[in-house]
């Protein structure tokens, strides 16, 4: 078990790749605070499937787009464990809407949950991690988006894009207490936030067709990179992301 009596946190921690990362960090050792907004009761499941590991979960209800939120988090992670090693960004929204129609109200939505909550999501894991004085690890998981343009889903982009700096930036910034701070960039995922996708048949074979893999990837298929950066084995990693595409970002249209 690589994560033995670490203590992490996941944002967006109940469904999705969040869910994923949840079960993996647990099944190398973690201890976890699952960070949610909607349906406690899968919150619940996953963590009785926590004890069952032989770990411990909490369920914390957490707008991680408000500052107050992201430090009850992080407060109560350090009251029911007295420690947080391991804080992964997680939570994110999309809107699928491009630069000439994306409205205010869109904009600042897909900010602030995902970009916004990974910026002081950071700052204020890292200031604990300081406090404690034996580093720690800040994963944030952004996409091949972070780089690579999706028309018609402009808001998501740029909050990728951002992600990308936050990650090289605080890594740099937070290298000398021994915080590393890396990025896990994933392709087409099977989770709700692709549902449309999934549910039309012309556009998954679309999709399959440009990943080289043929697929898109299971959730857990995600969470198995960011346990092993969560570990020791990813001791030397720090201001860089990890692409876990099946190939996508590579793939060549044959012209
Ligand atoms: C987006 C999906 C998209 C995938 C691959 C993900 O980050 O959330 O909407 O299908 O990237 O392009």
């Amino acid at each position: 078990m690589k994560l033995k009596g670490k203590v992490a946190i996941v944002t967006g921690g109940n469904s999705g790749i969040g869910a994923a990362i949840v079960l993996g960090l647990a099944k190398e050792g973690a201890n976890i605070v699952i960070d949610y907004r909607s349906h406690p009761e899968t919150t619940d499941e996953l963590e009785k499937k926590i004890a069952s590991l032989g770990d411990q979960a909490i369920g914390v209800k957490a707008d991680v787009s408000k500052i107050e939120d992201l430090q009850l988090l992080i407060d109560t992670t350090v009251k029911k464990f007295g420690h947080l090693d391991i804080m992964i960004n997680n939570a994110g929204v999309e809107t699928r809407s491009s630069i000439l129609d994306t409205t205010e109200a869109q904009y600042e939505k897909v900010l602030e949950i995902n970009l916004k909550s990974a910026f002081f999501g950071t700052q204020i894991a890292a200031e604990q991690m300081i406090k404690q004085g034996n580093g720690g690890r800040i994963i944030n998981i952004t996409s091949v988006h972070e780089d690579w343009p999706m028309p018609g889903n402009i808001a998501y982009c740029l909050s990728k894009g951002g992600m990308r700096m936050l990650t090289r930036t605080s890594a740099v910034e937070l290298a000398k207490y021994n915080i590393l701070v890396a990025g896990v960039a994933p392709g087409a995922v099977a989770t709700p936030i692709n549902v449309s996708t999934m549910q039309d048949p012309k556009l998954m074979q679309k999709l399959n067709n440009a990943i080289p893999i043929g697929r898109m990837a299971k959730p857990e298929e995600i969470a198995s990179v960011v346990a092993f950066l969560a570990s020791d084995e990813a001791k030397y990693v720090t201001a860089t992301t990890i692409i876990v595409d099946g190939g996508m970002m590579q793939q060549s249209p044959g012209l």
